[in-house]
């Protein structure tokens, strides 16, 4: 369902030149949990913004459910990306004045969905934080936060679901919360690909992708 070929992705700073991805190759299949590991700057979140349509790459060609997308325009990949893709960043971005039901709410709103309060509930219910929909995220704990913030990646209920360095802010304890509401999301058949320094969540996951300096090392298919 996510093929890439021959992916590249140049930032142009200030003069100078950075590739950031060169010549990725990689598949992921539908219901698959994939990790993917490397040091800091081996391109993991470029790679991420590319497959969640929040980027495009310089080169090379993305095929997402059988559609072309590396060339579509920002209305074109918005509309993709609201279809298929739910986030869930290490540092939650969650509105600070808004409550966890009100955050969760927030893509069924722009996606004019009616029902809104009801759907983000079961969304909450899902990741076990129905009690706590009134309270605004600075009255939850970090573990809480990313809950919510998982609730809202799941409740357009996208195919796919990524994640990078979700449990980055998070002990291990409340990590381990996390990776288990990963592996229920698994179980009931999302894609998730998890950007991840955490080897207990790859070693949940079934496949392994190693990066270093934008070149994919291992578990490219
Ligand atoms: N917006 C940007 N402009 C210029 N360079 C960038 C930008 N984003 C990332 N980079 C560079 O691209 C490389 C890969 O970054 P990134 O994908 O964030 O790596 P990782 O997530 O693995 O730490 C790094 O060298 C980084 O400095
Ligand atoms: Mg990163």
């Amino acid at each position: 369902m996510i093929e890439l070929k021959g992916i590249t992705k140049t930032y142009f700073l200030g003069g100078q030149q950075v590739e950031a991805l060169s010549s990725v190759d990689l598949r992921i299949e539908k219901g698959e949990f994939v990790s993917i590991m490397g040091p800091s700057g081996s391109g993991k979140s470029t790679l991420m913004n590319i497959i969640g349509c929040l980027d495009r790459p310089t080169g090379g060609a993305y095929m997402l459910n059988g559609i072309r997308v590396e060339e579509m325009d920002d209305n074109g990949l918005a509309a993709v990306r609201n279809r298929n893709i739910g986030f869930v960043f290490q540092s939650f971005n969650l509105l600070a004045r808004q409550t966890a039901l009100e955050n969760v709410e927030l893509p069924l709103l722009y996606a004019g969905v009616e029902g809104t309060a009801r759907i983000a509930a079961e969304a909450l219910r899902e990741v076990g934080l129905l009690n706590r929909m009134g309270h605004r995220p600075n009255e939850l704990s970090g573990g809480q936060r990313q809950r919510v913030a998982i609730a809202r990646a799941i409740v357009m209920k996208p195919p796919i679901i990524l994640c990078d360095e979700p449990t980055g802010n998070l002990d291990s304890r409340t990590g381990r919360e996390v990776m288990e509401l990963f592996k229920d999301l698994h179980v009931k058949g999302s894609t998730l690909v998890v950007v991840t320094h955490d080897n207990e969540i790859a070693a949940h996951s079934e496949r392994v992708i190693t990066l270093k300096d934008g070149k994919v090392l291992s578990g490219s298919a």
